[in-house]
């Protein structure tokens, strides 16, 4: 917290429910909120992730709320933002972290691990955002989306993390355009590879970290800091006039080519 560039009360006053908010990117995102002012409502499907990031949370001296929810669960993910508004009283900024990957040959993937995917991503995405409507309504809060660049070229061993995040994407576009005039803002963060998370674990052998290091035009890994501060900035007044944009996070890598391999 000390390091900061921002401000520690950018977010005072204001409640975030982040899914998939017990690990990894979408954990820094609901930690760095919480050491910004913001009160912190957490969901996954792993009960044992949301307490260990509770407590990350509370030992910094923030609110935690850790309520275990699918994303593919609409009744599921409406209770957990039902269960948080009873907590805290409202909700003000939705993280939509939540996701799955697995690195797969488009021609030996099932169709049902295609959907799963879809299902967790895209319509997770959707379930959530449609649940925290009328929340988000009352308190003119507003949307985070997290996707990927995974789509933007195209990235062998991915079509369904990419046709995933597409969707995501489009999810920002339109509820950007809907529910704007409610008062809501909706933009997204693509982030590029980053060290230090699972999805990187899954997708990047060790050894191949320094090949792709050099495909990486600021000569670095991303860092789930760089992420953290993209979504402290997005999600403050300071981007007030921010809606409909998912901002690329990455250093440049999509530019010189999506693939990492
Ligand atoms: C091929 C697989 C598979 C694999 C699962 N499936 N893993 N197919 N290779 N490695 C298939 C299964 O065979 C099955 O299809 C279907 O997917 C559902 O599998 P289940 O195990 O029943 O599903 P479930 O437990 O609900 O979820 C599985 C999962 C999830 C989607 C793999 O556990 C998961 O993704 N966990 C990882 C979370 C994670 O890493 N999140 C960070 C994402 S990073 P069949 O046909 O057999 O029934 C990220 C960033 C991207 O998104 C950008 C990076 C640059």
């Amino acid at each position: 917290m000390s390091d900061s560039v921002f401000s520690k009360d950018i977010l005072q006053g204001k409640v975030a429910f982040v899914t998939g908010g017990g690990t990894g990117i979408t954990g820094g995102v609901a930690r760095a909120m919480a050491e910004h002012g913001a009160r912190i409502a957490i969901t996954s499907r792993k009960e044992e992730n949301l307490a260990a990031m509770k407590k990350l949370i509370e030992d910094g001296g923030g609110e935690c709320f850790a309520v275990a929810a699918d994303v593919r669960d609409f009744e599921a993910v409406q209770n957990a933002i039902s269960k948080t508004v009873e907590h805290f009283g409202k909700i003000d900024i939705v993280v939509n972290g939540a996701a799955g990957n697995f690195l797969c040959a488009a021609e030996q993937l099932s169709p049902n691990g295609f959907g799963t995917v879809i299902d967790i991503d895209t319509k997770g995405t959707f379930n959530v955002c449609r649940a925290a409507f009328e929340e988000l309504k009352k308190s003119k809060g507003q949307i985070l989306n997290i996707s990927a660049t995974l789509h933007y070229l195209a990235t062998p061993m991915q079509i369904h993390v990419s046709a995933a995040k597409a969707g995501v994407d489009a999810i920002t576009r339109n509820l950007s355009v809907e529910w704007g005039r409610h008062g809501i803002r909706v933009n997204g963060i693509a982030p590029g590879p980053i060290e230090d998370t699972e999805g990187m674990k899954r997708l990047l052998p060790e050894p191949l970290k320094e090949k792709i290091t050099k495909k990486i035009p600021v000569g670095r890994f991303g860092r789930i800091k760089d992420i953290e501060n993209a979504a402290l900035f997005l999600t403050s007044d300071a981007a007030n006039y921010v809606n409909g944009v998912t901002l690329v996070v990455d250093g440049g890598q999509w530019l010189l080519g999506t693939s990492l391999g």
